[in-house]
């Protein structure tokens, strides 16, 4: 009901009558009365007068409603600890593929190798519920499809030069905007689900705690609508999902035209070591390749990538 309401407000700038709400919609004054106010309790402004109502502002929440093709698919939490938890426990009792859990903030962010991933109010935080029907090789497919998505997305709607470093972080300008968690459960060498946690720095300031990163807002000097890269990322996304694993083949090709990783002197650290090394290419399956000094070549599957020059 109330992106059917957000919906008419928007197709008009005028003010839109009681009488006119509830026939449209179909049901009472009293309840649109209800529906407008649990509305503004979410924070859009809506004037009321005599005449009827109209919308003056939305907060830039991605609250499920205003989502309407996905709105049962998303689950909007103010707070939570990590929404890699709660997916996770969502997608062991059967939420379906596709489904995304966003939070406003998380009091315990988690990033790869054990980080903590600083998630104060501002960010977009969420995390996707995947069943792809591909075998266990083929997971990281997903990882790659999801950060060249979300590149795609970042590039058309802001113009600026985002690019993909290995594994699957977006940087522009050298400094993180957005990082990626992957976890998945498996049975019997098929994938039963994968989560993909993704945290991205819109219209909040990382620098405090993370010196090397940065956000929309500080590179464009204004906000960015966390509503809209949301929505364009998974339509983005979902045209590599779709058919299955067909349209994930060609991901790791497309990523290499959009990394700022190989051909760079790195060190990759991993929970056993770091090594360091010329990165000259990824694999299908989208493991870095490394040259290291002796020359001889070195696969990494799993880790950290810093670029050394
Ligand atoms: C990294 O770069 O180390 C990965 C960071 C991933 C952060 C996201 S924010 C949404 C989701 N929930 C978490 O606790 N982590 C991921």
């Amino acid at each position: 009901m109330k992106s059917k309401i957000l919906e008419i407000f928007r197709s008009t700038p005028d003010i839109v009558s009681g009488e006119n709400l509830s026939t449209v919609l179909g049901i009472s004054r009293v309840s649109v009365w209800k529906h407008i106010q649990k509305l503004q309790e979410s924070g859009y402004e809506i004037q009321a007068s005599p005449r009827g109502y109209q919308l003056l502002m939305s907060p830039d929440t991605p609250f499920p409603w205003e989502f309407p093709e996905r709105e049962g698919l998303i689950h909007y939490f103010s707070e939570v600890s990590s929404t890699m938890d709660i997916a996770r426990d969502m997608a062991r009792k059967g939420a379906p593929h596709l489904t995304v859990v966003i939070a406003g903030r998380q009091t315990s962010g988690r990033g790869r190798l054990r980080r903590s991933w600083h998630s104060s109010d501002g960010g977009l935080y969420f995390t996707l519920i995947l069943r792809p029907d591909i075998p266990l090789q083929w997971c990281s497919r997903v990882n790659f499809a999801a950060s060249l998505a979300l590149c795609r997305v970042i590039r058309k709607l802001t113009g600026l030069n985002a690019a993909v470093k290995w594994p699957n972080d977006l940087l522009v300008e050298g400094g993180k905007l957005s990082g990626m968690l992957s976890e998945m459960e498996a049975v019997a060498e098929m994938v039963s689900f994968v989560t993909v946690g993704i945290g991205i720095n819109v219209n909040n300031d990382p620098t405090a705690v993370e010196p090397n990163a940065c956000s929309l807002m500080q590179l464009l000097g204004k906000p960015v609508s966390r509503k809209e890269i949301l929505a364009r990322f998974l339509n983005e996304l979902q045209t590599y999902l779709d058919g299955s694993d067909v349209n994930l083949e060609n991901v790791v090709l497309e990523w290499k035209e959009m990394t700022c990783t190989l051909g760079r002197n790195v060190s990759v650290i991993t929970p056993q070591e770091t090594s360091t090394g010329l990165a000259l290419d990824i694999d299908s399956a989208g493991a870095l390749i490394l040259k290291l000094a002796d020359g001889s070549l070195k696969k990494v599957l799993y880790g950290d990538c810093m670029n050394n020059d």
